[in-house]
């Protein structure tokens, strides 16, 4: 069995900076482009920022037709300032996260009010807002709880492009089904583990993310909404390397590095489902119809070939560990 995908599309992924960039940036260069996350150290808030980030993304990706989709770090704006991000070169939206909830938040949004006038302003100028909705709450419902913050966005700005980043629950998907004005990416990972495959036995740091997996009757919906192309889901993989030393660690880092064996193990699992056909939905034709999208020309092949995943991989003396490390995954990307 064979799949010619074109234009394939990750969006919302970690590619981080100086050697870590360098060691992620090719392992990317099968898609067409991605939504660029902005949470570096400082975080990426203002357009020459983003200027300068993209060039080093572009070095990194030595010479591979890719988009980088620039998002900035949400902080509220005014006009003046949004009009100028808006006109920097690659920029694509903003990305919300609430105050120290993952990775390098520290300086996201504390109370929503906070946002109202920028957020009013985005939805007059049509940029985008990809939103990372965790509440403070415990870990399990985290999402769950965030979903009223989600509605009222919806409701007060039914104009505004706005993404639910890297959904995991079967709750946020029904939100996804109230409101039209809402997308969502899912990731690879929440497609296909449970709590149960981080915590449940020894525990697999390097499948621990943000959120983190949930239970099986969440993954269950998420797959079969992923499966079905809902024109609103699209693929955003939130692989995120950490060095090993951060993720075998007391302390692990969240983020789980899947962008290496991302579209292998999609169009396993799609083929596996019998729903190869709505792969191309799923991972280019949804975000580029709700973005108005018109991504560098690239075709991927990918078959049943199985292939070994490398344990780790080590270049500019960064080490990361991939998702599937070590094993052997039933799909393949040609030659
Ligand atoms: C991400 C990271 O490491 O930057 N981690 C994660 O667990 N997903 C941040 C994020 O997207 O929450
Ligand atoms: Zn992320």
């Amino acid at each position: 069995m064979k799949i010619t995908l074109n234009a394939p599309l990750d969006m919302h992924l970690h590619l981080r900076d100086g050697d870590m960039l360098k060691l992620a940036a090719p392992l990317s260069t099968d898609f067409a482009g991605a939504v660029i996350m902005p949470n570096l150290v400082p975080p990426v808030t203002t357009p020459s920022a983003m200027q300068g980030y993209a060039s080093r993304i572009a070095a990194a990706m030595d010479g591979a037709a890719f988009s980088p989709y620039m998002t900035l770090f949400f902080t509220p704006m005014g006009e003046k300032e949004l009009i100028s991000a808006r006109e920097t070169p690659g920029f694509f939206g903003f990305k919300l996260y609430p105050a120290g909830i993952t990775t390098n938040s520290e300086g996201g949004i504390s109370d929503m009010a906070q946002a109202d006038s920028t957020l009013k302003l985005m939805e007059e100028m049509g940029i985008p807002l990809l939103v990372h909705g965790e509440s403070h709450g415990f870990v399990m419902d985290r999402e769950q709880e965030f979903l009223a913050v989600y509605r009222h966005l919806a409701t007060r700005y039914p104009r505004l492009k706005l993404s639910m980043e890297h959904i995991t629950t079967a709750a946020a998907l029904q939100l996804l089904d109230e409101f039209p004005n809402i997308c969502a990416t899912v990731t690879l990972q929440h497609l296909i583990i449970t709590l149960d495959d981080v915590a449940g036995g020894a525990l697999r740091p390097h499948l621990f993310c943000k959120p983190i997996a949930k239970r099986p009757e969440d993954r269950d919906a998420l797959l079969q909404a992923a499966l079905s192309g809902h024109p609103r889901l699209m693929f955003g993989s939130d692989s995120a390397p950490h060095p090993r030393c951060r993720k075998e660690a007391c302390g692990c880092a969240a983020g789980v590095f899947t962008a290496p064996i991302a579209l292998p193990k999609l169009a396993e699992i799609f083929a596996a489902n019998g729903a190869l056909e709505n792969l191309q939905a799923f991972v280019s034709d949804n975000a580029c119809r709700w973005y108005n999208l018109t991504p560098v020309q690239k075709t991927v092949t990918l078959h049943d070939e199985p292939m070994t995943v490398p344990a780790c991989y080590r270049s500019y003396g960064e080490q990361v560990v991939p998702m599937y490390a070590g094993e052997t995954i039933g799909w393949s990307i040609t030659d």
